[in-house]
């Protein structure tokens, strides 16, 4: 890129002074299109209860979960993704509930594909939410041991595809699941499922208010010898390392990739969907939310300038969509913006 000529000639101010020369020169735009919506899962019905860690997000029963879905429907938001907040008493050291065609996600997948709600639904695959010790995989020996926790993950996997889950997002960072988890799709008649890959997922302290929503925290704190997840989400130190990441879940077999956090990482974004030119989300995580939200909520930002602010910055840096809390909210906006 070369610029040509100088001041007085050159004045860039030119095409930033009216509205609508700045709509003609906009390089980037958040559109509907962008949107994902994360939504926490609780048991029972007509249940709302609130994130602390989070205003403005709830748990919802299975009921609202559908309620939700027709709530995007209506907004334009394309896709929710599902997590489940599982019962003290059906989270054990195996995780094994996480397999069970009947647990709380695999019924909200079912009802809301019931309810011939037109909306993506996108399961996470890892077993944080399901294990006693709030670990993603199992704990062997002071060790997350990778390749028996895939096998759990084939299986999970299989329980979501089968309830209808359109895209799976494995989130654990084990080594090899995206290969295992492709071919079991690929040989139980679920060729068509997408895989959406946690490629470059750090170990992030932006979590925190996830965890505090599906009840990973209290696990991880009290329960454990092992008390964070950095033997196996990434180094908040490394970006090469990330590249080496998506392209093996590339070449395993994922569809699209997710960096994640997100606005602490936007050169990620960058690199990455620079290099491979493949569909490359980002998760604006609940730690995230949390910041901004509490901010405008204290009086101190202006909720909905930073929220199309920070959404906008993804686009810039490359994302081709992002899981985002305020979901509902920019889509609000969009769309009374026309
Ligand atoms: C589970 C999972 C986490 C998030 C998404 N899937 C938490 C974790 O890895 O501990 C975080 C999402 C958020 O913070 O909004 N593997």
């Amino acid at each position: 890129m070369t610029a040509v000529g100088g001041y007085p000639d050159v004045r860039m101010r030119r095409t930033r002074s009216s509205k609508w020369m700045r709509r003609l020169v906009a390089e980037h735009r958040l559109s509907l299109d962008d949107l994902i919506w994360p939504l926490f899962v609780v048991e029972g019905t007509n249940k709302r209860a609130p994130v602390a860690s989070m205003p403005g997000v709830e748990r919802l029963s299975i009921d609202n979960v559908v309620a939700a879905a027709e709530q995007a429907l209506e907004l334009g938001i394309p896709a929710v993704a599902l997590f489940p907040n599982t019962d003290a008493k059906l989270r054990s050291d195996d995780g094994r509930e996480s397999y069970n065609p009947e647990n709380l996600v695999c019924r909200a997948t079912r009802a809301i594909k019931e309810a011939g709600l037109d909306v993506g639904i996108i399961l996470d695959v890892a077993l944080d939410p399901y294990t006693s010790h709030g670990h993603d995989g199992l704990v062997r020996d002071g060790d997350i041991a990778n390749d028996e926790t895939i096998e759990v993950l084939v299986r999970q996997s299989l329980v979501q595809a089968e309830a209808g889950a359109d895209v799976l997002a494995p989130s654990d960072m084990m080594d090899g699941r995206i290969g295992a988890i492709r071919a079991a799709l690929e040989s139980n008649g679920h060729a068509g499922t997408l895989i959406m890959a946690y490629a470059a997922k750090y170990a992030s302290a932006f979590y925190g208010p996830f965890r505090d929503a599906v009840g990973s925290t209290v696990q991880l704190a009290s329960q454990n010898t092992i008390r964070d997840k950095r033997s196996y989400q990434m180094d908040p130190a490394n970006t090469d390392e990330s590249l080496r990441e998506v392209a093996l879940d590339l070449a395993e077999g994922a569809d699209m990739v997710m960096v994640k956090p997100g606005m602490p990482y936007l050169d990620i974004v960058r690199r990455v969907s620079e290099t491979f030119g493949v569909p490359t989300f980002a998760y604006q995580v609940s730690g995230e939310y949390a910041m901004l939200k509490a901010a405008a909520d204290a009086g101190w930002l202006d909720a909905d300038a930073v929220m199309m602010e920070s959404l906008l910055a993804f686009k810039r840096a490359g994302a081709r969509g992002i899981l985002t809390y305020f979901a509902p909210r920019a889509a609000a906006l969009l769309k009374s913006m026309g």
